[in-house]
């Protein structure tokens, strides 16, 4: 079974530290056999969730593919900046989006039973560790089997090399392992 992986960036900046990070991870689930979907949550622009729109507009199309995505997917690569602490409102609103039910699926089917590792990283000393635990909790609420281990990866500024892998090898080791875990994980529960 060829494990099937969405990787994305809880941040839309065009040089997000944790789009850098997810990809790292990314290749590591890949070097284990996987087959790794990156997005970029810019490319899914999706308007703050509003249940009045919902009703009146029905999901937005950048929603509903996103959605369609997720289901599509065994496991998830999340890298997720801190905001204040928190998790930031981009990915909130992803998954606000991608958790309403759909006609003829399963309750939460973006979420139920997928394999998740979290990570982030921030020019801070915590390396965006804080706004982890809301993440966690927000996907273990929805289901997901998020992965005990993560990683946060402060001073960002200087973490990267210009082909966007880690300057600490022990580090970019770390991280690509934390997504080849996910891809074994998935493996070993669809075996
Ligand atoms: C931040 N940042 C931040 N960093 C941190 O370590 N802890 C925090 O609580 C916050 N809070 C925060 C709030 C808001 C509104 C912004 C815009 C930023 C800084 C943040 O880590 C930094 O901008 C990162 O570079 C964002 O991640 P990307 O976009 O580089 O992936």
């Amino acid at each position: 079974y060829t494990p099937k992986i969405l990787a994305f960036a809880g941040s839309t900046r065009k040089d997000s530290y944790n789009k850098k990070l997810v990809q790292v991870a990314a290749n590591g689930a890949r070097a284990v056999g996987a087959q790794v979907t990156y997005i970029d949550l810019r490319d899914f622009p999706m308007p703050l969730f509003d249940e009045d729109l919902e009703k009146e507009e029905g999901t937005p199309e950048s929603a509903r593919k996103f959605k369609e995505l997720m289901i599509a997917h065994d496991g998830l690569l999340i890298a997720c900046p801190e905001y204040n602490s928190s998790i930031t409102p981009v990915l909130k609103n992803a998954i606000d989006w991608a958790s309403r039910p759909g006609e003829n699926e399963p309750p939460l089917a973006a979420f139920a039973d997928k394999v998740a590792a979290i990570m982030s990283a921030s020019p801070g000393a915590l390396g965006g560790l804080r706004g982890l635990v809301t993440v966690r909790s927000i996907l273990g609420n929805i289901k997901v089997i998020v992965l005990p281990d993560q990683i946060a990866v402060p001073k960002a500024y200087e973490a990267f090399n210009a082909d966007g892998s880690l300057v600490d090898p022990k580090q970019q080791e770390s991280v690509e392992k934390l997504g080849a875990n996910v891809a074994n994980v998935v493996a070993k529960l669809k075996a």
